[in-house]
């Protein structure tokens, strides 16, 4: 095991004196570890607090022992700690034992890399952005989520698609993913990672302008505008839901504010920025995953929207997607107290509509019942005020938590388990070819949805093009050219039972009439790229990327390929499970492309590669393709 894991990790132990796991935990921590946990080893940690959870076969999100091991000594530190996954199931374990956890399932010793002298540029550059220069930002490149790309800004053509090369690639330092699409303004991508370090990367060769450090991972983007005063700025919202205004020419921290209300408010999707609000999601994951600890009193969270003034970070509106507040719902079978109703987090980035001065946003599961009327559904909400103008639900009564994958400890599984359908994504706004404007939205449970925006979100057409699972369906997102929707789909199997059960699994990417949703064409997801490929899974679950003639569609399979629009026919396909030599003299290895698809600004096409949540291929690399000779 170790064997092979070396080459990947040779800067982590040349950066970290190798140190047998126990030795190096307690001869730093010595001083925290109180005496009668210094005598359990970290086997024994694992069996009596994770175990139990995370032993057996890989299924559904919870990562097996196997996956656990795939990850870096610092992501399993980092998941047990504030704002981690884990940090409830972490909550007694001191620092020293976390480390030694990370040790013991990795086989590796902890470290913190710091990147080398030499990956910063030469030049101190421009650290000033020109906000008329801001070439891609956003989960959906505009305010209307299309993941359209024109053909000026995308300075990429169909027919050069052919020409594409790996122009760098770089590594993020001991991480297990990458989730943040960069963000291109000017010379610059800006990108942040799993532990919150946002990097300002020189565009054309990847060398490190300048950084910033969150105090919690950065899973969404980065926002660039400027002040009264004229001074640039790049917003950055951390998954704790911390805002923060930084001077990207000071280096200095305007102003920061935490967003949430609640102590497991997180933030997974994109922030916006329109005018002088910032709009944060604000979702629960750790609620999500703390319910499955019997003791855990729950839930009491509400998935929110949040609008926050550009110049000061004062909250304008808060808009809670469930109004009411949680009451007391019964006790579970150990006796801890239940709450209800609650979740309907909003995991993805909200899409604002201008002309109709509103934002939309799509809502996940409740986490226990009684269930309520605003959970995986598309909600609209005034842009100005933040109260709700409509809302349409999808499914109804649906909720589902962690305590629902485990074996023994299903206490605070809400009873029936619902199928977890969340929208993961926000409706996409599109003109449609017969002018008229429309919101296309799809859903977990494989289901395209047209709602009508003039129309209190009336359903214009649905179509099915899966079977749907907890795991997609349709996970992260579409893409529209206006001609076309263009719908990954993840279908596979997860550990709730599939609302359509007589339909096939039918995973791979799927291009929709506007007008009718009529299936235009379909290609399947390959079935032979996952041999001898552990966390491999040929599913496209990536939101996808569209240029005139072209989109782009990553996969679980860690390929990222391009299709041509007219009929989907595969133009050019790269594998990214390899090891990378980077710009940053990180070592870097691709895995599975999972959540935000690839960016492509001023000729060059940007590609997260890894993706460790629910057992997938790890990785820490960004790949920046280009035509050699064309790209800036
Ligand atoms: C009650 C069940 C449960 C227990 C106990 C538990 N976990 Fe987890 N763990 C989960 C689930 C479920 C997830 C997946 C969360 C998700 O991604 O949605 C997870 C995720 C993780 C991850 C994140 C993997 C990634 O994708 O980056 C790590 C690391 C982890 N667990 C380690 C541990 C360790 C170490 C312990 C013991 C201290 C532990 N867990 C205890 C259920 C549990």
């Amino acid at each position: 095991m170790l064997a092979t894991l070396c080459g990947f990790c040779s800067m982590i132990y040349s950066t970290f004196p190798r140190l047998l796991p126990f030795v190096a935990a307690t001869a730093v921590f010595a001083a925290v570890i109180p005496t009668e946990t210094v005598a359990q080893d970290a086997g024994d940690l694992f069996r009596n607090a994770c175990a139990e959870c995370h032993s057996g076969t890989q299924s559904g999100r919870t990562p097996n022992r196997f996956s656990l091991s795939q990850l870096t000594p610092r992501a399993i530190v980092a998941a047990l700690g504030e704002g981690g996954v884990m940090s409830s199931e972490a909550g007694e374990l001191s620092a020293a034992q976390r480390i030694m956890l990370g040790e013991y399932l990795t086989g590796r010793a902890y470290s913190e890399e710091v990147l080398p002298a030499s990956a910063y540029c030469a030049d101190a550059g421009p650290t000033r952005v020109n906000v008329n220069d801001v070439a891609w930002m956003g989960f959906g490149a505009d305010l209307a989520g299309t993941g359209f790309q024109p053909a000026q800004r995308a300075g990429l053509s169909a027919e050069e698609i052919d020409d594409l090369e790996l122009l760098w690639a770089f590594g993020f330092p001991d991480a297990s993913q990458v989730r943040t699409k960069p963000t291109v303004v000017g010379d610059l991508a800006i990108v942040g990672d799993q532990f919150g370090t946002v990097f300002a990367l020189h565009a054309a060769t990847g060398c490190v302008q300048w950084t910033f450090e969150a105090e919690a991972g950065v899973r969404g983007g980065v926002l660039v505008g400027e002040d009264d005063d004229g001074r640039s700025i790049a917003y950055i919202v951390d998954a704790r839901t911390t805002a923060y205004a930084v001077d990207t020419q000071s280096g200095d921290v305007l102003w920061q504010t935490r967003v949430g209300w609640h102590p497991e408010s997180n933030n997974t999707g994109h922030a916006v920025l329109h005018e002088n609000k910032l709009i944060v999601p604000i979702s629960t994951m750790g609620e999500v995953v703390s319910a499955g600890d019997p003791r855990y009193e729950c839930c009491t969270s509400s998935g929110a929207v949040a609008a926050l003034d550009t110049s000061t970070g004062d909250l304008l509106w808060y808009h809670r997607v469930i109004p009411e507040y949680p009451e007391e719902a019964g006790k579970n079978a150990i006796g801890t107290q239940l709450w209800a109703p609650s979740g309907a987090p909003v995991w993805s980035s909200p899409t604002v509509d201008v002309a109709r001065g509103v934002v939309y946003a799509g809502s996940g599961e409740n986490l226990s019942r009684p269930a309520n009327e605003t959970s995986d559904a598309i909600l609209a909400i005034d842009l100005d005020t933040g109260e709700l103008d409509w809302i349409f639900q999808a499914t109804e009564d649906d909720a589902f938590t962690m305590a629902c994958s485990s074996s023994r400890n299903r206490q605070n599984c809400p009873s029936p388990p619902g199928p977890d359908l969340d929208f993961g994504m926000a409706p996409i706004l599109v003109e449609r070819p017969d002018g008229k404007e429309i919101l296309v939205a799809g859903q977990k449970s494989g289901t395209v949805w047209a709602l009508d925006p003039d129309n209190d979100g009336d359903v214009l057409w649905s179509t099915q093009i899966g079977r749907g699972s907890a795991l997609g369906g349709i996970h992260w997102g579409m893409a529209t050219d206006g001609h076309l929707v263009y719908a990954a789909n993840a279908d596979r199997p997860a550990e709730i039972v599939s609302v359509n059960p007589d339909m096939e699994w039918s995973p791979g990417l799927f291009a929709l009439d506007l007008m009718d949703g009529g299936v235009v064409w379909s290609v399947p997801a390959p079935d032979d790229t996952c041999t001898d490929r552990p966390g491999c899974w040929q599913a496209n679950s990536a939101a996808p990327t569209v240029i005139p003639g072209v989109v782009f569609a990553g996969g679980l399979d860690g390929h990222i390929r391009a299709h041509a629009t007219d009929d989907g026919r595969v133009l050019w396909d790269f594998d990214t499970v390899r090891d990378f030599e980077t710009v940053n003299g990180i070592s870097a290895r691709g895995g599975a492309i999972d959540g935000p698809g690839p960016v492509i600004a001023n000729g060059l096409v940007f590609v997260n590669s890894g993706y460790a949540s629910f057992g997938q291929m790890p990785g820490n690399v960004l790949l920046v393709f280009g035509v050699r000779g064309d790209a800036p």
